[in-house]
């Protein structure tokens, strides 16, 4: 039985991820490591929590010795590394929490698979999942490919890079085995309420006022996040060793116009007149450093996998807003305690 260890499994991405490897394939054993950080939430996973091929192991990857300890137990076939620090306004006030996790916690894991695999690296695999932030920034024109150099702007985005790097460089190096993807905007079910689609959800559904950063202007692609998971499942099992993917959702759009069908969808769910939630729009202050707009040409993995988005962005949006409605309990829990405190820093 193959052993492959998720990180960041009780997160929003990787909840899906480990959702998707521990039901479709049974003759894995898949290993959850997760810190549980605020980030963290195994409410999400309720509906495998028991199955056979299943284990949550709370950890953190920036403790070097007991990742050194735990891959020396179970002897790991696969790694699929989603944890991480992930959002760019927390990586503006603490760029350190970032480094450790993103940079220190890839290289910890890089370092025990290097171990495990060096003299038996066939079948093996090292996925590091990470983001097209990497590449900065583009103008109006043109979409980020696999061959567009490195440009981070924020934070988070330099912490990424860095870990994208070291992995290449271990693959380079000491021939580790690996993967690396890097994709656009994901979007969904779980997704916790600091970024901008379920953070617009709550806060309509709360009558709270939606911050829109700067002008509105700010462009991003959007991808339904089970449609991610399905690339990361056709990557680790058929991605080209030592190659890179992007992924996206052909799919662009302003801030300020999703904001706006955002608002008119929740004015029918709600049973508010139309324009009733537009009116919480409010302009704020700008995010520094604000990249002003990702777009991906996911061309590669499509000719070389077949993969494409399964749902368009009015079906993901429809399933999105539906689940948020329906689990307020989730949102109430996540929203308790240091979130409160969060979101007073940043938006009051
Ligand atoms: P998330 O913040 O929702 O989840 C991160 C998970 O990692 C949480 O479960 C958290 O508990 C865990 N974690 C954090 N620090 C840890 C540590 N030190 N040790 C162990 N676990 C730790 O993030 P997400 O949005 O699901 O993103 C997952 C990955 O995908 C990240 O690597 C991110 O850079 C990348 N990514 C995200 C997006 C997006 O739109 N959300 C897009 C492209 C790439
Ligand atoms: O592109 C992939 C990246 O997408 C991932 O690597 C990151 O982990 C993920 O957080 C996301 O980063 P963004 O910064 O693009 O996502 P966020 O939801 O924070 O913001 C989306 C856009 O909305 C961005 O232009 C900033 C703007 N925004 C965001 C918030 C939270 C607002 O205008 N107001 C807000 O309150």
């Amino acid at each position: 039985m193959k052993k492959i260890v998720i990180t960041g499994g009780a997160g929003f991405i990787g909840s899906h991820v480990v959702r998707l490897f521990v039901t479709k394939y049974p003759e894995y054993h898949i290993y959850n490591l997760d810190a549980l950080t605020y980030a963290g939430n195994l409410e999400n996973l309720v509906d495998i929590e028991n199955k056979p091929n299943y284990t949550f192991i709370k950890g953190d990857i920036t403790d070097e010795t007991f990742i050194a300890d735990l891959f020396d137990k179970h002897q790991f076939d696969g790694v699929i590394h989603l944890a991480a620090e992930s959002h760019v306004d927390r990586s503006i006030e603490d760029p350190l929490a970032f480094v450790k996790t993103n940079v220190f916690g890839t290289v910890h894991l890089l370092n025990a698979a290097k171990k495990q695999w060096l003299n038996n690296p066939e079948g093996k695999r090292f996925y590091h999942i990470s983001t097209d932030e990497v590449y900065g920034s583009l103008g109006a024109e043109g979409l980020f490919t696999e061959t567009t150099a490195y440009d981070p702007n924020s934070p988070y985005s330099a912490s990424k890079a860095s870990s994208d790097h070291f992995v290449r460089a271990y693959g380079e190096t000491y021939d580790l085995p690996f993967v690396i993807t890097n994709c656009s905007n994901n979007y969904g079910p779980n997704h916790f309420p600091e970024k901008l689609i379920p953070l617009f959800i709550n806060n309509i559904i709360n009558n709270k006022p939606l911050p829109v950063y700067g002008d509105g202007n700010y462009t991003r692609d959007w991808l339904f996040v089970v449609d991610h998971a399905r690339a990361i499942d056709l990557v680790f099992h058929h991605g080209k060793n030592h190659d890179t993917y992007n992924i996206g959702g052909f799919n662009e759009w302003k801030n300020i116009d999703l904001v706006r069908l955002l608002c008119s969808i929740m004015d029918g769910k709600l049973g508010r007149a139309a324009g009733k939630s537009a009116e919480l729009i409010t302009y704020v202050k700008d995010r520094p450093g604000h990249d002003l707009r990702y777009a991906i040409d996911a061309s590669k993995i499509n000719k070389e996998l077949g993969w494409k988005p399964s749902v368009t962005f009015e079906q993901g949006l429809e399933i999105t807003v539906n689940w948020y409605l329906n689990n307020s309990e989730w949102l109430q829990h996540v929203t308790s305690g240091a979130y409160a405190s969060y979101y007073e820093k940043q938006y009051l």
